[in-house]
C-alpha cells in the first residue's frame, strides 16, 4: 500500500517536471517561406543573439525592438507582452516564444510568433513603425449571439472607447475595457498595437481589425484577431488583468482561421 502511494506521488512530480519544462504551444506563427536561409549561417546565427536579448531585455518594460548583427547579415527583432500581464508572465511567455520560433521556423529570416500574453517577431529587413496587417489569424467563438443587433450597438461602442483610449500617449497601445449586456453577462474586450507604431498607425491597424469583424467575428460570442501590428479580442467571459471573477460558464470553444498576404 505504502508503496504503491509513493509510486503514485513520484509518477504525479514527474509529469509535474515534465510539463514544467515543455513550452506553451503558440496561438499561431508565420514562417515567410520567400526568406529561406541556411541553418548555421551568420544570419541565423544572429537570429540567436536577438533572441537571447529579447528573452532577457523584454520583460522589464514589456517591449523591445532592437538589433542585432551587420551589414547583409543583420537582423531586427520586436518582443512586446500585453500590456496588462504580468512581468512573470511575460517573461514566461518570450521565453516560450523564443524557444517555439526557432523549433517552427528554422530556416526563415522572417517569422513571428502569436500567444496571447506576448508576440514576438525578427526579420533580416527593417520593419520598426510599419502597419503589417498582410498576415492574420483569427480565433472566432463556435456560438452566435441570440441577440445581435443589442450586442454589436454594445461591441461597437465598447471598441470605439477602446480604440480612442490605445492611441493616448501614455496608454503604450493598449486599451481595454468592459460594458454590461444584461445583469449577469459582461463583455470584456481588449485592443493593443505594438508600441514602435504612431498614434496614426495604430489607429489604423485597429480599425483594420475590427473591419474584418464582419468576416471573420459576425455575431460570435468571442473573438481574436492577431495581426503583427496589433491584437483585438472580446469574450463574453474575463480573460484581461485583474480578471474578473468567471461566474456566468461562457463558451470558450473557438475556431481558427489563418489569413496569408
Ligand atoms: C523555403 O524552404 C521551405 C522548406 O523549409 C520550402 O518548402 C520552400 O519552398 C522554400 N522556399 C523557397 C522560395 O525556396
Ligand atoms: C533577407 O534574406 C533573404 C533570404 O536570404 C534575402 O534574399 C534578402 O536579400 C535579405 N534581405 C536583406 C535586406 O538583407
Ligand atoms: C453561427 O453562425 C454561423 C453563420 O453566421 C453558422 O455557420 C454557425 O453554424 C453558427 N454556429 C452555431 C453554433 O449555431
Amino acid at each position: 500500500m505504502y508503496l504503491l502511494l509513493c509510486k503514485t506521488i513520484f509518477l504525479l512530480l514527474l509529469c509535474i517536471t515534465f510539463s514544467d519544462a515543455e513550452s506553451q504551444d503558440p496561438l499561431g506563427e508565420f514562417c515567410n517561406k520567400e526568406t529561406n536561409i541556411s541553418i548555421g549561417g551568420k544570419v541565423s546565427s544572429n537570429i540567436n543573439n536577438l533572441l537571447s536579448e529579447l528573452v532577457l531585455k523584454t520583460p522589464s518594460t514589456g517591449f523591445l525592438a532592437t538589433t542585432f548583427g551587420k551589414e547583409k547579415d543583420q537582423v531586427y527583432g520586436l518582443a512586446q507582452c500585453r500590456g496588462d500581464v504580468s512581468t512573470q508572465d511575460c517573461s514566461i511567455c518570450i521565453e516560450d516564444a523564443a524557444k517555439q520560433i526557432r523549433q517552427r521556423c528554422p530556416n526563415q529570416a522572417d517569422a513571428r510568433i502569436w500567444y496571447d500574453f506576448c508576440f514576438l517577431r525578427y526579420n533580416n529587413k527593417t520593419f520598426a513603425s510599419q502597419v503589417d496587417t498582410s498576415f492574420g489569424i483569427f480565433y472566432y467563438n463556435v456560438e452566435n449571439v441570440t441577440d445581435p443587433k443589442t450586442f454589436n450597438n454594445k461591441l461597437g461602442s465598447l471598441m470605439d472607447e477602446i480604440r480612442a483610449e490605445a492611441v493616448v500617449p501614455k496608454q503604450e497601445g493598449l486599451g481595454k475595457g468592459k460594458t454590461k449586456l444584461s445583469p449577469f453577462v459582461t463583455l470584456y474586450a481588449l485592443v493593443q498595437c505594438t508600441r514602435d507604431l504612431s498614434e496614426i498607425s495604430c489607429a489604423q491597424c485597429l480599425a483594420i481589425s475590427v473591419s474584418n469583424f464582419p468576416t471573420f467575428c459576425n455575431n460570435r460570442k468571442g473573438c481574436r484577431v492577431l495581426y503583427s501590428s496589433c491584437y483585438v479580442r472580446y469574450e463574453l467571459y474575463p480573460f484581461f488583468f485583474p480578471l474578473d471573477s468567471d461566474n456566468a460558464g461562457a463558451s470558450k470553444k473557438t475556431m481558427r482561421a489563418v489569413v496569408h498576404p
